[in-house]
């Protein structure tokens, strides 16, 4: 059983969608830990759930916020430019609309069409740059974001890669949500057995490490020191902190490559991030494939609308509970939880082919089949998209095309304005092949 007694709720009226940066749910896998044979708690950090939709919303409020203390970001004059694969930009984008900043945002090729049309949407400029450019190049998103810098009066790069309040934002924000999550929780243990997160930057993974180690640090200490214990309790509930890290990415080893999940992976080590233990315990990699499968499977099982980076965070920590030593001791202990953070949510990814294949052309359920059978028509996807894409809109008239019994009938709707239907006149009507 796990579940809260309580849950966060905000207090009075937020100023601005600022304020509803961060404060996201811990909520419990139960159905994905059943089906995955494990006895541990899940606990995912889901981060969509705030403002701008991602982990990053964090890093930019708080990038921003302590460059406007430090008098480097002024507002009228300042140009923030910042090199991402994405998230970043819409939290950037996002404090920049409601701040009065010009801002624009620079990232690969490979990262969605849905990223750039909200940063867009917020008023933001976006350029794009090759995937396949090294890191130190001129033409990376690092080396173009470098460029415009040098050359926009009041640009300003608070580079995420290397900026301190990247991890600072999780050892503040994120690690002290999930602890009040769990210490409100009617969770018998309330210790953190397991903290899993992909690595992009590596300032959630660091920030949460180390916040984590210092906490559990100062719990131990402060028992040793009225038992008189001599730490090696305290040793034996040190958690284990897992970075998940793509195929195709040098941060968890192994060879550069292009890989589709977006937001984690790099081919070089950035600043804020040291892949080292006591920082990192254990690195585990993933397939695309094993990501997109996951975020499918929590879609479907645990109604959380996850993001690929998210279904590779899941992946990697069931990939370190079935198949490493450490994992397994923990995977069979109904007591331990193992917190694995969820970055962004599948609305940054509709359009991508990896969504729609699952979504869109998944074979025919047997409910499906009887609708099809009670309606005498075909209700897969692909007929509804042939049906949907021959509507179109008009003036204040427009037409719907259905097919029965092969035959393609098209309406004529027609609305008068300020009404949201009108009466419909039968049109065309067209047999098919
Ligand atoms: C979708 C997504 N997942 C994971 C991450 C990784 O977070 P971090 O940069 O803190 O390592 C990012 C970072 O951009 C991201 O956009």
């Amino acid at each position: 059983m796990t579940a809260t007694t309580s849950t966060h709720h905000w207090n009075g009226i937020l100023s601005s969608a600022l304020e509803a940066v961060g404060n996201t749910p811990l909520i419990a896998l139960d159905r994905l830990r059943d089906s995955e044979g494990v006895n541990c708690r899940l606990l995912a950090k889901v981060e969509f759930f705030s403002a701008g939709g991602s982990v990053k919303d964090r890093i930019a409020k708080r990038m921003v916020e302590r460059a406007e203390a430090d008098g480097r970001l002024i507002p009228g004059h300042s140009v923030i430019i910042e090199p991402t694969s994405g998230n970043t930009g819409i939290g950037l984008a996002l404090v920049s609309a409601l701040k009065g900043y010009r801002c624009i945002i620079v990232m690969p090729e490979k990262m969605s069409r849905e990223k750039e049309a909200t940063i867009r949407s917020l008023g933001a400029e976006v350029v794009r740059t090759p995937t396949e450019a090294g890191w130190d190049s001129e033409e990376s998103h690092i080396g173009v974001a470098k460029k415009l810098r040098d050359a926009i009066p009041g640009g300003i790069i608070l580079d995420q890669y290397a900026n301190e309040n990247n991890p600072l934002a999780h050892y503040h924000g994120t690690y002290q949500e999930i602890k009040h999550s769990i210490e409100t929780s009617d969770l018998q243990c309330k210790r953190i057995t397991a903290l899993v997160a992909g690595a992009g930057t590596g300032g959630t993974i660091t920030g949460l490490s180390k916040a984590l180690r210092d906490d559990q640090a100062k719990e131990s200490s402060s028992k040793s020191g009225a038992n008189g214990a001599d730490g090696q309790d305290a040793d034996e509930a040190k958690a284990v902190v897992v970075a998940v890290d793509p195929v195709g990415s040098l941060l968890g080893g192994g060879q550069v490559g292009p890989y589709q999940v977006e937001g984690i992976g790099y081919d070089f080590v950035p600043e804020v991030l040291d892949p080292n233990k006591p920082n990192i315990d254990c690195w585990i990699k993933t397939t695309d494939d094993e990501a997109f499968a996951m975020a499918h499977k929590v879609i479907r099982t645990e109604g959380l609308l996850i993001g690929g980076s998210s279904g590779a965070a899941l992946a990697g920590a069931l990939k370190f509970l079935h198949d490493t030593p450490a994992g397994r001791a923990i995977a069979t202990n109904e007591d331990a939880n193992v917190v694995v953070i969820l970055p962004d949510g599948i609305r940054n990814y509709i359009s991508k082919e990896w969504f729609l294949d699952g979504a869109l052309r998944a074979p025919t359920s047997n409910l499906a089949q009887e609708i099809a059978h009670i309606l005498r028509r075909d209700i897969s996807p692909a007929s509804a998209v042939k049906q949907n894409g021959t509507n179109h809109v008009n003036g204040n008239s427009h037409s719907v095309a259905h097919e029965h019994n092969g035959i393609v009938h098209v309406d004529q709707i027609k609305t008068r304005e300020g009404e949201p239907s009108g009466e419909s006149e039968r049109g065309v009507e067209v047999t098919t092949s």
